[in-house]
């Protein structure tokens, strides 16, 4: 959701970085929001805190900050925000201050019980100028600080009053300080929403992910559930809520360079992500097999025994996420014979899944940092159950929490909508299933082999459809660009497919778009279909053998008989849908299980094209944010 940026240099050299570290930063977390952004500056000398927010994008802020320069400092905190309470305005942006202006705070989550406390303060005069929960926090803060400095004769400890009032707070939350009165520190608190440090020689960094600071350092450590930080120039120390140090923080080095968070001569992040698809996929693949090309899955960390008793798998994951696993259910269910559940993670811990140590449950996230995501491995673990996470983002909370981490290398993903991270995450979850095959002896060596070679030429075959079918999708999207609404089908692995192009039109291009399982149309949607009515079908490939691929075809008829304009997802020259489709999308040949991989390239490049038409910010859809960190 928000993107927070803490920085703490030394007196002598700080000068200007601090702002630029937090503009920098911020500039690199506007995927996690953007309807206003926000910095506050410490530096000795100071009576207050200097704080500067705007509402609407960074560009906003930054315009303002040239117009009207701000202080050189020695800390500073930055913010770009995603509203959960109260509207998107100047007023309402963060940092958020005490009432004495010498304390900012700035803040990702929900605070739920930032209304008592509201009228809790209020009762003692407490005046509020936002209707935000952080600025109730930003008060009671204040009050702690002062209440801190008089036990202490007079002296102030930003820290000991940042875990008092972590302890007071009830919701998720990462809050960032700085007080003018101790400008060489930045102090954080963190429960149920991210926060991790960077190391840097002579200063030191804080970010809600490492994009935050990635352009200054690739050393990171770790802030874990109920933990609180505090950094200067030249120390890191953590602690629990109660003050007690936690010894050795795991670190860990970022494994992307921040050009990988870089545009790079594309025209959004969205369509770098798209063509970085066949890479991603690569990438996932990369180092995952010994000499003899067997599976090894080292990093895994559940013991091979453990693996063979596994009777059952339940994937928890959110929206795109959650059509991986809904395509790897189909793979894993043929290739293990064990079932496999697809459940929406915010649904399942509320209607108690039956789980048992022998059911492995695999979190699916790109982020790492999904809130539903995490909460549903939680209750599956206090249940027993192993928890394995299929994750894009080192060191994120859901990894963390996880037994198991099958990390996807698919780069940093920085356009809200989904793309690369799709792709990857559908390879990890086939090569879990193929290791799967390969301890239980589900499968032969062999046929696993088949299945291995097919997977390691995708990304050649992608790598086609980005080549070859760009102008027909355009052309597509320059047709269809005034249609009120689409519907997406397919069937088997192609019905996971039409809901996640279904998904990526709503997302970006705000059109309505249903996507259902073609097999469902006699039941209902084909009462939608009207004259000109786009109509995107999945094709199953290997025409002859799949018996759904007629299925489908018959679907394709009946829904042209009553005037659809078909756009379809097919196999190179595929004759029956060369007769009744109005445009076709094509893939190369590739065994159904497979086909997954290459369909969605269309679709991505679909929504784009369309968004980009109607003059929409692709990176940037109205009323998302990159990583949903609030239930
Ligand atoms: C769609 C999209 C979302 C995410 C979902 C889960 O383009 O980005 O549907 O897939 O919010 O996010 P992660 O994978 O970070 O858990």
């Amino acid at each position: 959701m928000c993107g927070i940026v803490g920085y703490a240099g030394n007196i002598d050299t700080a000068c200007g970085k601090p702002l630029e570290v937090c503009l920098q930063g911020l500039n690199r977390l506007e995927y996690r929001g953007y309807d206003s952004a926000g910095v506050a500056l410490s530096a000795p000398g100071m009576d207050q805190v200097v704080v500067r927010k705007k509402a609407g994008r960074l560009k906003n802020l930054i315009d303002d900050i040239e117009r009207r320069p701000l202080p050189d400092a020695t800390v500073a905190i930055g913010h770009t925000r995603w509203a959960t309470n109260g509207e998107p305005s100047d007023v309402n942006a963060h940092p958020h201050t005490s009432r004495d202006g010498k304390v900012a705070i700035i803040h990702n989550g929900i605070i739920e019980n930032a209304s008592q406390l509201r009228l809790d303060l209020q009762a003692e005069g407490y005046r509020f100028a936002s209707a935000t929960d952080t600025e109730v926090a930003a008060k009671l803060l204040g009050k702690i600080v002062d209440k801190v400095i008089a036990e202490n004769g007079g002296k102030p400890d930003l820290f000991e009053a940042m875990r008092r009032m972590a302890r007071m707070l009830e919701g998720a939350f990462t809050i960032l300080a700085t007080d003018c009165r101790q400008p060489d520190i930045v102090v954080g608190a963190r429960h149920d929403s991210p926060l991790v440090v960077g190391l840097g020689d002579g200063e030191n960094f804080l970010g809600s992910d490492v994009a935050a600071f990635v352009a200054y350092t690739k050393r990171a450590m770790e802030i874990d559930q109920d933990q609180a930080v505090c950094v200067s120039a030249d120390t890191v120390t953590v602690t629990d809520f109660d003050g007690n140090v936690i010894a050795n923080p795991k670190t860990y080095t970022v494994d992307w360079d921040a050009s990988a968070a870089e545009k790079g001569g594309w025209d959004s992040f969205m369509d770098k992500e798209i063509h970085e698809d066949p890479a991603a996929v690569q990438r996932t693949l990369l180092g995952r097999f010994d000499a003899n090309g067997d599976i090894m899955l080292d990093e895994v960390r559940i013991d091979e025994h453990d693996f063979k008793a596994i009777d059952k798998i339940i994937v928890v994951a959110c929206g795109t996420a959650s059509y991986a696993g809904q395509v790897a259910k189909y793979a894993i269910e043929h290739w293990v014979r064990i079932p496999v559940e697809i459940e929406l993670a915010h649904e399942f811990r509320y209607r108690d899944p039956i789980l048992t140590p022998r059911t492995l449950v695999v979190a699916i996230s790109q982020s790492g940092e999904t809130m539903d995501t995490l909460m549903a491995l939680r209750h599956a673990r206090e249940q027993g159950s192993k928890v394995l996470a299929i994750c894009n983002t080192q060191g994120a909370s859901i990894p963390r929490e996880s037994d198991a981490v099958l990390y996807t290398h698919a780069g940093p993903e920085v356009a809200v909508a989904s793309t690369k991270a799709f792709v990857a995450q559908i390879t990890a979850a086939y090569l879990l299933g193929l290791y799967l095959a390969q301890v239980k002896g589900a499968m032969f060596r062999d046929e696993i082999h088949q299945v291995l070679d097919s997977l390691k030429d995708m990304p050649r075959k992608i790598q086609w459809v980005l080549d070859t079918q760009a102008s027909t999708i355009q052309s597509a999207a320059e047709h269809t660009v005034n249609a009120n609404s689409f519907l997406f089908l397919g069937r088997h692995v192609g019905y996971p497919v039409a809901l996640e192009g279904a998904l990526k039109l709503k997302e970006i291009a705000y059109t309505f778009t249903e996507g259902f399982a073609a097999g469902e149309l006699k039941h209902g949607p084909i009462a939608l279909v009207d004259e000109g009515e786009p109509v995107v079908f999945i094709v199953p490939p290997e025409r002859g053998r799949n018996v759904l691929h007629a299925k489908v075809i018959s679907g394709i008829e009946e829904v042209k008989a009553r005037g659809a304009t078909i756009i379809a997802v097919a196999e190179q020259g595929d004759p029956d849908v060369e007769r009744y489709a109005d445009v076709v999308f094509w893939r190369p040949q590739c065994p159904t299980l497979m086909s997954p991989l290459v369909d969605v390239v269309p679709l991505q490049l679909f929504a784009m094209d369309m968004a980009k038409l109607k003059g929409y910010d692709v990176d940037k859809p109205r009323n998302l944010a990159k990583s949903v960190t609030v239930e």
